[in-house]
């Protein structure tokens, strides 16, 4: 009875599965050392009593910054043990988005019984402060995804954070790092962008292929049984996720393939298993191209017709394509400057993504492009729709 249950747990691949989680934070990150000394000058004297200080980590989906902040406060906090007592608190704004929630959280963490309401968040600002210097605490708060606040409530937590002290007798109750995939700065009041000097940002960027493939062997070799992922799967995998840079990309390539093997009974992946992920591709539904111009759609449509059947495309090959397109729906064709513009919009949308590499010998640096979040053959036709029934009306 209930054999089709006999697979789970039998660990024919798998024999922990918690270093697939997203949430699990490796003892050492792979290949983000200067970006920790980094932040850790940010911090430099932070072992003293009455010290503070701030940083701001930016960088795209999927960079490391939020496994790249929680391994700095645990880090810090272990190395000041004895020296100074680290309470790191880590906020995501995107689960709560108004001060009052942020302030509501921090004091929770602090102190589970702080009660939940009838406070001005002033009130919860100085109850904070007080616990920590009765707890003899200094707090290093990061507030992650804090553009989700900043965009609906302005900058005013931080202008209240940042002069928890002021009138009073102390100094250096809390420490403040903000994480954000888009620039911040802008957004800040005078007040608030004083304290954070120029010096005190990280900027992350995307993993590439071999960042990639430093990443996944990690996760496997911490979650799986010796011997049963080849490197040729991880090379595929760092391969089709280099097209986003997104760690999280890498790793769930690698957890759907651990799954799709040890379904059919297998105690090894083989590389096709790997396949790319359905969530990505179809996250872009085809109607998303009628906004486009009809010169930005004679480009995608020029991209899809290779990546239909390709994993890259080189920019020189694309905007071959790109003119015979313009021939086949009679329009006029615009010149170089003009196309990459369109591949570049195409890419802030969403729709592409290019890297500039060495892929091709002999051609020197070229720019591939790939498609991300849509399916080239669909969008494909969805685009041929369009312009012919443009060609038609004219
Ligand atoms: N250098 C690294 N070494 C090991 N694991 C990493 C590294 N960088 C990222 N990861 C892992 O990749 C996944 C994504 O990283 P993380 O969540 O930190 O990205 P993020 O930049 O915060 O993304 P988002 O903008 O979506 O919040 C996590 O599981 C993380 O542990
Ligand atoms: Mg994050």
């Amino acid at each position: 009875m209930a054999d089709y249950l006999d697979r789970i747990g039998a660990g024919k691949i798998l024999l922990d599965p918690n270093p697939l989680s997203f949430d699990w934070i490796p003892q050492e990150l792979v290949g983000r050392d200067e970006q920790l000394g980094d932040l850790a000058s940010m911090f430099l004297g932070i072992d003293a009593a009455q010290s503070s200080g701030c940083a701001i980590v930016t960088g795209p989906v999927g960079s490391g910054k939020t496994v790249l902040v929680r391994r700095f406060s645990e880090d810090l906090m272990r190395h000041l043990d004895g020296r100074r007592r680290i309470q790191p608190v880590h906020i995501n704004c995107r689960n709560h988005p108004t001060t009052s929630q942020v302030l509501q959280r921090i004091a929770h963490q602090l102190d589970h019984g702080h009660p939940e309401r009838g406070f001005s968040p002033g009130e919860i600002i100085q109850s904070i402060r007080r616990n920590l210097i009765s707890s003899e605490r200094h707090m290093l708060l990061v507030l992650d995804e804090v553009s989700v606040l900043l965009l609906r409530e302005g900058d005013d937590l931080l202008y209240q954070l940042l002069r928890i002290d002021e009138g009073r007798n102390e100094s250096g109750t809390l420490s403040l790092i903000l994480v954000s995939q888009e620039p911040i700065v802008h957004l800040f009041e005078a007040a608030v962008k004083s304290r954070f000097g120029q010096s005190n940002r990280v900027r992350l960027d995307s993993y590439d292929e071999k960042g990639l493939h430093a990443i996944v062997t990690q996760r496997s070799a911490a979650s799986c049984r010796p011997g049963s992922i080849p490197d040729e799967a991880l090379s595929r995998i760092s391969g089709y996720a280099a097209g986003t840079g997104d760690a999280r990309h890498a790793i769930e390539l690698l957890q759907s393939s651990i799954r799709r093997a040890e379904k059919e009974g297998r105690n090894e992946i083989t590389i096709e298993d790997i396949q790319p992920s359905t969530r990505l591709s179809a996250s872009i539904e085809p109607d998303m191209v009628d906004g486009l111009t009809d010169q930005q759609k004679m480009a995608l449509l020029a991209l899809c017709r290779r990546l239909r059947r390709a994993d890259t495309v080189t920019s020189g090959d694309a905007e071959k394509l790109y003119h015979v397109v313009c021939e086949e729906f009679d329009k006029e064709r615009r010149g170089h400057t003009s196309f990459w513009g369109y591949i570049k919009r195409l890419e802030e949308i969403g729709f592409v993504s290019t890297q500039t590499g060495n892929a091709l010998q002999g051609r020197g640096r070229t720019t591939l492009i790939r498609a991300m979040n849509i399916l080239p053959a669909t969008i494909e036709k969805r685009l041929e729709q369009e312009l012919n029934r443009d060609v038609k009306a004219n």
